[in-house]
């Protein structure tokens, strides 16, 4: 069983609305209780040997309590990945209509590096949150030169995330991007499950050229459980069920282990809100798939286009 390749996302642990299907709405928002929550996540996660947790300043109150806790845990094996470029503005309302603004520029990288240096030494990776055509950040020569700078000055590998049904688009300029003659990026945290599998295109070359990739979403928010509200997920549900029953795992470890056999990635993020998702998530490390189950599951890809559309429909519960 090899949990080294899992690592834990921080985006449910720092505010207490999140895109996602949960049923439940967040109670009175207690902010005492939520770091603990978050901190008992982390916890467990490292007792499942999770080393690599991945963060970001857009995530609320995530990356300063995952600074609490690295130092508290002082463990030299820890690994933390943050981000920059999105603003965190719900400040915990629930009513808050703006959870989070982008900005992909100098002043926002500067500042939020500011704050995440704290992290030094866990921290190894620093991902532009997001990255898009729109924003222009693969184009802006002073972000691109400070990133360069930060690499050379505290040797953060660079990285970028991607969202949205032209992922591989973004992911392709990013590849073409160099400074001095070097390759900028290092790490490619992308969105990847049994719905959205357009990363597939790009697998073989990211290895070539020895990426790090990090797969996210990789329960697609929680759509692969069964729900009634995606009546065309039925007949994937029924194909995932069937293996979850079969390997006596949850469906989160089967859409999980579909991500880890098919894309060999650096990492495949736990996007675990609470201790016991995490327990079930790295139940994925206990099988492996064969050739005609991952084949099956392979089928069960949707239309980027459409997968990303009914993404921009969820809520922030
Ligand atoms: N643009 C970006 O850079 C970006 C975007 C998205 C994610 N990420 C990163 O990727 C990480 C993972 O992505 P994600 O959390 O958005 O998506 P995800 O991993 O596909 O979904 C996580 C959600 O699935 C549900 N879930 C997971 N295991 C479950 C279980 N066993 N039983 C029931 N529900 C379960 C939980 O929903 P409930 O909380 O509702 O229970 C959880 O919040 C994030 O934490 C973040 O670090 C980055």
């Amino acid at each position: 069983m090899n949990l080294n390749d899992f690592g834990l996302g921080t985006a449910a642990l720092g505010r207490p609305h999140y895109i996602n299907i949960r049923k439940e709405k967040a109670g009175p928002f207690q902010l005492e209780n939520f770091k603990a929550l978050g901190k008992q996540v982390f916890e467990a996660a490292y007792r499942k040997g999770i080393r690599y947790y991945d963060t970001a300043p857009g995530y609320g109150l995530a990356e300063a309590l995952l600074l609490d806790w690295v130092k508290e845990k002082n463990d030299p094996n820890l690994e933390v990945a943050t981000k920059w470029g999105y603003v965190y503005t719900a400040n915990f309302d629930p009513k808050a209509t703006v959870h989070e603004i982008k900005e992909h520029s100098l002043e926002v990288l500067t500042r939020q590096w500011n704050f995440s240096q704290q992290l030094l030494p866990y921290v190894s990776t620093l991902q532009i949150h997001s990255a898009t055509f729109e924003t222009g950040v693969l184009q802006n020569q002073s972000v691109l030169n400070e990133l360069a700078r930060l690499h050379t000055e505290y040797g953060m590998r660079i990285g970028l995330t991607t969202t949205g049904h032209n992922q591989l688009e973004v992911l392709k300029a990013a590849l073409d991007v160099h400074i001095n003659g070097k390759p900028l990026f290092e790490v490619f945290q992308v969105t990847y499950n049994v719905f959205d599998q357009s990363l597939l295109a790009a697998k073989e070359e990211l290895h070539a050229q020895n990426k790090r990739i990090v797969i996210k979403e990789g329960v697609a928010n929680g759509r692969v459980f069964p729900n009634v509200n995606y009546p065309n997920y039925q007949q994937a549900y029924q194909v995932l069920e069937k293996l979850a029953t079969q390997y006596n795992v949850g469906m989160d470890a089967i859409a999980l282990q579909f991500c880890r056999q098919t894309m060999e990635p650096f990492k495949v993020l736990s996007g675990a809100s609470r201790v016991y998702q995490v327990n079930e998530n790295v139940k994925a490390a206990e099988i492996c798939l064969a050739e005609a189950e991952i084949a099956a599951l392979k089928r069960l890809a949707v239309d980027p286009e459409l997968y990303w559309n009914e993404r921009k429909l969820l809520p922030w519960n």
